[in-house]
């Protein structure tokens, strides 16, 4: 799923490159360009990337089949009801048709591409611009900054609320119960953790996973914005109201965004719920897979076929 990259520069080119970049960043550049022989090369490669994973997807190892199951962890604990059925038996057992697409509304934002093999390095300086954080309160309750997880040139991009319990001990994204899920959701559509990329609204655990405050949200997704243009993703997934708020700016019920793909900074941008309410809410899942079908689509991924 990821775009390939080209071989890295060697290591001292590597830190030349780092370099280049801080100093272009200390002068409040930070975003880049790149020529037009290198964009066709880029257009290219996602249908080739398309067709092989197509192929792939076609014939999923018995093995391998996603379980829609949830693990135990913290985000479990008010969650009594147990998710037992298969994603192939609850998803495409009543499987709804794909929605007709609905135009986009005029693009806000388009950040010109980083190259493909400078993403990572570019990822990196944002992290390292977050430091320690303490811009806003969520850091005094904090163990650890969440920044993200996959690969810096995922075609897919999920963006959730903010890092839960688990999500602060280990300072990764996603890796609790509805973790467990989005591991599912992920590879449903016939892809790996790792060829996506993963990120939240707020990287800081809000206290006791409470919703982010406007001040919080809106202090910490410029960060995301910046990553989001760095990874250049042709889809984003927002899960659930949070996410689908503070990327599309106005906030508006799900039911109202759902099922339509919204532009954002060169993205098309899907809305879906978020695992934890499907964890609360299981019948909702047919609604969430029609949504990933719509994400499917978009991306040229064919549907696996039945286990
Ligand atoms: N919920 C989120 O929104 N993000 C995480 O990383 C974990 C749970």
């Amino acid at each position: 799923m990821a775009r390939p990259t080209e071989d890295a520069a060697d290591p001292a080119l590597r830190s030349a490159l780092v370099e280049r970049m801080r100093f272009y960043r200390e002068l409040g550049l930070t975003e880049f360009y790149r020529r037009a022989v290198d964009q066709a090369a880029h257009d290219q490669d996602p249908l080739e990337d398309a067709e092989s994973r197509a192929g792939d997807a076609q014939e999923p190892e018995k093995s391998s089949a996603p379980s829609l199951s949830g693990g135990s962890a913290s985000e479990a604990e008010n969650q009594p009801e147990p998710i037992a059925l298969s994603v192939q038996a609850n998803f495409f057992a009543e499987e709804p048709a794909i929605p007709a697409r609905k135009n986009f509304s005029a693009p806000p934002h388009v950040a010109p591409a980083v190259p493909l093999e400078d993403r990572a390095v570019a990822l990196r300086l944002i992290r390292e611009d977050i430091g320690d954080c303490t811009r806003c309160a969520l850091h005094k309750g904090r163990h650890t900054i969440v920044f993200a997880d996959g690969s810096p040139t995922a075609r897919l991009m999920f963006v959730g609320e903010g890092p839960g319990a688990d999500e602060d001990a280990q300072g990764l994204p996603f890796v609790g119960r509805a973790g467990q899920l989005l591991n599912n959701m992920i590879s449903a559509i016939g892809l790996k953790r790792e060829e996506v990329y993963i990120a939240n609204v707020v990287k800081c655990r809000p206290p006791n996973n409470r919703t982010p405050e406007p001040v919080e949200a809106n202090t910490c997704s410029p960060f995301l914005f910046r990553q989001i243009d760095v990874v250049h993703p042709e889809v984003i997934v927002a899960l659930g109201a949070t996410a689908a708020t503070y990327l599309l700016g106005q906030r508006q019920p799900l039911a109202g965004l759902r099922g339509r793909v919204h532009a954002f900074r060169g993205a098309k941008l899907i809305v879906t719920y978020h695992p934890a309410f499907l964890l609360r809410d299981p019948r909702q899942k047919k609604e969430a897979w029609a949504d990933l079908q719509i994400a499917m689509r978009e991306l040229g991924l064919k549907p696996p076929t039945r286990g």
